[in-house]
């Protein structure tokens, strides 16, 4: 059995700044509570509980104003942009209660990110996401996939998938990957940004017979590459490949991308992921001149993601059989993964510890 659920307190991406338009309700899940997030007219984002304080309608499905204010669609009680409620139509006449109001969930748009805290709003006080400057750096072009992709696994399994190359032989045979591409040893970092522990694997490989889809990409047949996969957070993965003809690595004729891997939990059981591809400014693919590299990435990386989610779906189905005697093997390429599990599973105790504290303390102050 997965005993791991989800991180709530986290900063998690919720998708690109632009998908935020002015006066546009979106509404989504994330840590099985319900969201409604909206752009107001001066632009800031912000975000509630997607439910009506009176019984429960969801906002994002009821209407914006020309106000800027939203309309609950089922008995009309208005909110404003910070959440508080400014109309009640059945009862014009008598103050509109205190506890009339939308909850407000911490948000954060950063490096053209929309992110949102989930979790317990007092442990977000000092906390940023983590930073995504490829995506505004102005030296690169940076493409998002299109795709939202909502698979029906637990998103560990997805970043355990994105640490783990390993898997490229035999479930990306023929586009990414190859069986040479599972021989390349593993390096593993850890450490520490902003409060939160990261895990980053090191693949490097002389004299690499470029895959199909990374020659379209990179150009040369025959490279030097290094390739690291890092879980920076629960909610973003960082990929970096630098590939250059042997011996030209960190020249001008190196090539390469990033991927930041977006991803949140839905419940235990979904996940959304995004990906924001980024390529040096001016790098084409190997035959076509005329569009950039990332664009070209974007339109043949779906086939890659839907192996992706093929296993993980499959992979997530065999968690409801009881382990009864099973336990998984961890081979040596599964060092990265091992740890990224690790770290998860402390930070959900520690999540699970904190409320049961809470309560004793509250005991006490009782007796
Ligand atoms: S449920 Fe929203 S106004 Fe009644
Ligand atoms: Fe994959």
């Amino acid at each position: 059995m997965l005993e791991f659920e989800y991180i709530k307190n986290c900063w998690y991406p919720i998708g690109f700044s632009k998908e935020f338009e002015k006066k546009k309700l979106n509404g989504l899940k994330i840590v099985d509570k319900p969201i409604v997030v909206w752009r107001t007219e001066e632009g800031e984002v912000v975000a509630f509980d997607d439910r009506c304080c009176h019984k429960r309608f969801p906002i994002s499905q009821s209407k914006m104003l020309d106000s800027g204010n939203v309309e609950c669609a089922y008995h009309g009680l208005q909110y404003d942009s910070t959440g508080k409620c400014v109309e009640i139509p059945s009862q014009p006449d008598r103050p509109i209660p205190e506890k009339a109001r939308l909850h407000g969930i911490p948000v954060c748009e950063q490096d053209g990110m929309v992110w949102l805290w989930p979790g317990d709003i007092e442990k977000a006080t000092g906390v940023k996401p983590p930073r995504t400057s490829e995506i505004v750096d102005e030296d690169l072009t940076s493409v998002p996939l299109p795709q939202i992709v909502k698979s029906p696994s637990n998103y560990l399994l997805l970043i355990e998938n994105l640490l783990d190359i390993s898997h490229f032989y035999p479930l990306h045979d023929g586009n990414i990957g190859d069986k040479a591409n599972s021989e390349i040893p593993v390096q593993l970092e850890e450490g520490e940004v902003d409060g939160f522990a990261y895990v980053k694997t090191i693949r490097e490989v002389q004299n690499y017979q470029q895959p199909p889809f990374l020659r379209e990409w990179f150009h040369y047949e025959i490279i030097d590459r290094v390739h690291t996969h890092a879980m920076v957070t629960p909610g973003l993965t960082r990929v970096v490949m630098r590939v250059a003809p042997p011996g030209e690595l960190g020249t001008e004729a190196e090539r390469g991308y990033t991927l930041l891997h977006l991803h949140y939990p839905v419940d235990k059981e979904n996940l959304v992921w995004r990906i924001a591809i980024s390529c040096k400014k001016g790098h084409t693919p190997l035959n076509d001149a005329t569009r950039s590299t990332p664009e070209v990435i974007a339109e043949m990386f779906p086939a890659v993601v839907a192996e992706d989610e093929w296993a993980l779906e499959r992979q997530q189905k065999m968690f409801a059989y009881p382990d009864d005697g099973y336990s998984e093997l961890f081979l040596t390429s599964d060092m990265a993964l091992r740890r990224a599990r690790q770290i998860m599973m402390a930070m959900q105790r520690e999540e699970r510890k904190a409320p049961e504290a809470q309560h004793e303390s509250l005991d006490k102050a009782v007796a």
